[in-house]
C-alpha cells in the first residue's frame, strides 16, 4: 500500500484544526514541507529552503545523508527488528562496539551507555535520577539560561520561563547558579557558587549534580570558558556532586570535535546525548555513565523505546562516515572559522556581538522583535533559522556540518541582507 499525495489536497488549515495549538517552529515557517536533502528543503510547491535551524541541531549531518539513508532502507528491508525493547539485537550491539570503538575507546573515555528513552528530556530524567541514587542527595545545580528538556525533572533544571510556565506544578530539587558570565566578565560566577556551597548558612543543600551545557543552545548561545567549566568540575568533586554535561544540542560535532568539551581537561561523570546521535533524525537518547556510577536496578529507568533500532544502524553509519578519522572534524574546524569571520563582520557592522562556539553561532541583536523581524525576511527569502536567549535576541545558525561551503555562504548573504534591511544599512561590498 503506498499513500497517495495526490488524492488529498494537503492543506495548512488541517493543522489549525487538528494539531493541538503548543506547536511552535510551524509558526515561524508556515509552508507545508514533503522533501529535504542535505541542507535543503523543500515546501510542497517545489521552493528551496537553505536548512539553518537543522532539527537544533538533530541534523549535523544534513537531511538523509546517501549512506545513511542507504543502511537504513537495506536493513527495513532485510526485515532487521525494527522494535526490541531493550532486548539485544544485531543493531544495537553494532551501535555499541563502533561507538565504543571510534569514540569512546579513542578519546580514552569509560563510560557504560544507558539507553533512555528517545528524547533528550529523558536522557536528562535518568542522569538527574542516576545522580540522585549515587549520591542520595536531592539538590541539583543548574544554571541561569539552561536549557534541558520540559518533562517535569528536566524542566526544573531549565531556566526559561516559558517553559517553566506550563508546568502547573511546582518544579522542585533543582538549585540555580549564575553561569559563565552572567553577570559581566569581571565577577567569576564559579567562585560565588563555591563560595556559598562552602558556607553552612550558603542555603544550598549538598548537592548531587552540578548539570551544565558548555554551549547553552536554546538559552542564548552563551559559550562557558574552559577554565570555567573546569572550575566547575572542580566544585563538583569538591562538594560530593558528579558533574554532568548535558551535550544533547553541543555534542556529535556541533562545537567541532564529537564532544563540546574535548580539549577542555573535563571527566564528566554523566554525559546525555541526543539530538545528532542516530545522524538522520530519528529518535535516540543515551546517557553515559562512569562505570562505579552505573547502580541502576534492571528497569528503574524504563521506557518502551529504549531502543530505536533503526536509529542504532543510521547511528553506526554516521559514526562510521563521519568519525572513523578526523577529516570531518577538521573540515568542521574550517567551516566555523569561515562562519565566524562573516558573522564578525556584521556584528562589527552594526556592533552586534557573535555567540556560540564552531557551527554552534549567532548574534546578538538586543531585542526579540528585531531578531524575528530578521528571520522572517530570511524566511521570505529562502532561509529557515531561528531564535534563542532569553528574550529570543539571538539569531542563531545552525547549519548542517556537511553544508557545502557555496551553500553556507549563500545562506549567509541572505542572513546579511535581512540584517542589512532591518538595520538600515547598506551592504558594504567587501571586494
Ligand atoms: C541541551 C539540551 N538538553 C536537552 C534538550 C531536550 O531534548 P528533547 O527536546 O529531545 O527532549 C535540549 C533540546 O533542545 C537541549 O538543547
Amino acid at each position: 500500500m503506498t499513500i497517495s499525495k495526490t488524492n488529498r489536497p494537503a492543506s495548512i488549515a488541517t493543522f489549525e484544526r487538528v494539531e493541538s495549538q503548543v506547536r511552535s517552529y510551524s509558526r515561524s515557517f508556515p509552508k507545508m514541507f514533503d522533501k529535504a536533502v542535505g541542507a535543503t528543503i523543500y515546501d510542497i510547491e517545489g521552493r528551496a529552503y537553505t536548512d539553518f535551524l537543522a532539527g537544533c541541531s538533530t541534523l549535523n549531518y544534513g537531511h538523509n545523508d546517501p549512506d545513511l539513508k542507504a543502511a537504513l532502507v537495506d536493513y527495513i528491508s532485510a526485515d532487521g527488528i525494527a522494535h526490541g525493547l531493550d532486548m539485544f539485537t544485531d543493531a544495537k550491539e553494532g551501535f555499541l562496539s563502533t561507538f565504543d570503538r571510534l569514540i569512546l575507546k579513542p578519546r580514552k573515555m569509560d563510560y557504560r551507555v544507558q539507553m533512555t528513552g528517545p528524547t533528550g528530556a529523558n536522557a536528562v530524567e535518568a542522569a538527574m535520577k542516576l545522580a540522585r541514587k549515587v549520591t542520595g542527595r536531592n539538590t541539583i545545580i543548574a544554571f541561569t539560561n539552561g536549557f534541558h528538556g520540559v518533562t517535569l525533572g528536566a524542566l526544573a533544571a531549565t531556566g526559561n520561563g516559558k517553559h517553566r510556565g506550563g508546568a502547573g506544578t511546582p518544579l522542585s530539587g533543582v538549585t540555580r547558579a549564575a553561569f559563565d558570565g552572567y553577570y559581566g566578565p569581571d565577577i567569576d560566577t564559579a567562585q560565588l557558587l563555591d563560595r556559598q556551597l562552602s558556607d553552612p548558612s550558603g542555603g544550598i543543600d549538598a548537592p548531587a549534580a552540578i548539570l551544565v551545557e558548555t554551549v547553552q543552545g536554546e538559552g542564548g548561545l552563551n559559550a562557558a570558558s574552559a577554565p570555567w567549566l573546569r572550575k566547575i568540575e572542580a566544585i563538583a568533586r569538591k562538594h560530593g556532586a558528579l558533574f554532568i554535561i548535558d551535550d544533547i544540542q553541543a555534542g556529535c560535532g556541533r562545537t567541532g570535535g564529537f564532544f563540546s568539551f574535548e580539549g577542555m581537561g573535563l571527566s564528566p561523570d554523566i554525559i546525555t546525548l541526543a539530538k545528532s546521535l542516530s545522524g538522520m533524525g530519528l529518535p535516540m537518547a543515551v546517557t553515559l555513565m562512569r562505570p562505579q556510577y552505573d547502580v541502576w536496578k534492571p528497569a528503574e529507568h524504563n521506557g518502551t523505546f529504549r531502543g530505536n533500532n533503526h536509529a542504532f544502524v543510521t547511528a553506526q553509519a554516521a559514526l562510521e562516515k563521519f568519525w572513523a578519522d578526523d577529516a570531518f572534524e577538521r573540515e568542521v574546524a574550517a567551516k566555523a572559522d569561515d562562519l565566524g569571520s562573516r558573522l564578525q563582520a556584521i556584528a562589527d557592522r552594526y556592533d552586534l556581538t557573535v555567540m556560540g562556539r564552531g557551527m554552534m553561532r549567532g548574534l546578538k541583536v538586543g531585542t526579540g522583535q528585531l531578531a524575528a523581524s530578521i528571520c522572517r525576511t530570511c524566511f521570505a527569502n529562502g532561509l529557515i533559522i531561528e531564535t534563542s536567549g532569553s528574550h529570543d535576541e539571538v539569531v542563531k545558525i545552525l547549519a548542517p556540518l556537511t553544508i557545502s561551503n557555496k551553500q553556507l555562504n549563500d545562506g549567509l548573504d541572505i542572513l546579511e541582507d535581512a540584517f542589512d534591511a532591518a538595520l538600515g544599512a547598506h551592504r558594504i561590498a567587501a571586494e
